[in-house]
């Protein structure tokens, strides 16, 4: 009984993830990255990794959604990617993305919770989890197993700890709790972020703050 309680209040299963995004979604953010190119924080994530180094690195995408990193980072000289992601229409959309840009080959799709599935992933060069720390109530987790998997760097994007982005969060919470979704975002702490790297061995190498986002890579050694 608590088990089940646990599974409905945390979302770990695809089909919470689901919930948020699904089909429609996904075909609104391929359409819309197609017209348009990454969101600005994406951008700001993709910059700091080519000043970084991509050329040839292997990559491990974690909540990959469509793959907007790895469409684009594949484009410029990185080798292979791992994209994973538990939501069934995001990895369906961006498979038929790699596709069509002749990238299929050097991508690996991977459906699941990364946390679940961590052990069984590949270490790669470049790990990237933009803009899903905050859809994942296990922050320890989450950041400890994908940064365990970043031999050289590790880059994300995640909301800042300030109350106006706590209360947009907690708002959408609540409206997604009326509506019957069981998915939640999460305003996990900067700090308790930064030490869960640490502690993996690595350190900050650029951040970057907008209104609402971090945008942080790290580096090991
Ligand atoms: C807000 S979307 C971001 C997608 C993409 N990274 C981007 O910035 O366009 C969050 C994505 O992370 C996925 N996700 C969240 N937590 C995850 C986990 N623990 N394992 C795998 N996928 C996860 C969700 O299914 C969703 O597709």
């Amino acid at each position: 009984m608590v088990a089940l309680e646990l599974a409905i209040m945390t979302c770990c299963s695809s089909e919470c993830f689901e919930s948020t995004f699904n089909d429609r979604r996904a075909r609104q953010q391929l359409k819309r990255y197609r017209k348009r190119g990454p969101d600005k924080t994406t951008r700001m994530l993709l910059d700091a990794l080519r000043a970084a180094g991509i050329r040839n690195a292997s990559l491990l995408d974690v909540g990959a959604g469509i793959g907007v990193v790895h469409h684009e980072l594949l484009a410029e000289g990185a080798r292979s990617a791992i994209h994973v992601d538990a939501a069934r229409p995001h990895i369906r959309l961006a498979e038929e993305e790699a596709t069509r840009r002749g990238h299929a080959a050097h991508v690996t799709f991977v459906l699941g919770d990364f946390v679940g599935l961590a052990e069984d992933i590949a270490a790669a060069d470049v790990v990237t989890l933009d803009r899903v720390i905050c859809c994942y109530p296990d922050m320890e987790q989450l950041v400890a197993k994908s940064a365990a998997r970043a031999n050289r760097l590790y880059g994300a994007v995640f909301p800042r700890e300030r109350r106006g982005v706590k209360v947009v969060s907690a708002l959408q919470n609540l409206l997604w709790k009326v509506l019957g979704n069981p998915f939640r975002s999460y305003i996990h702490s900067t700090a308790a972020i930064d030490a869960a790297l640490r502690r993996q061995g690595l350190a900050p190498l650029s951040v970057t703050d907008t209104v609402l986002w971090r945008v942080a890579v790290y580096s090991r050694g």
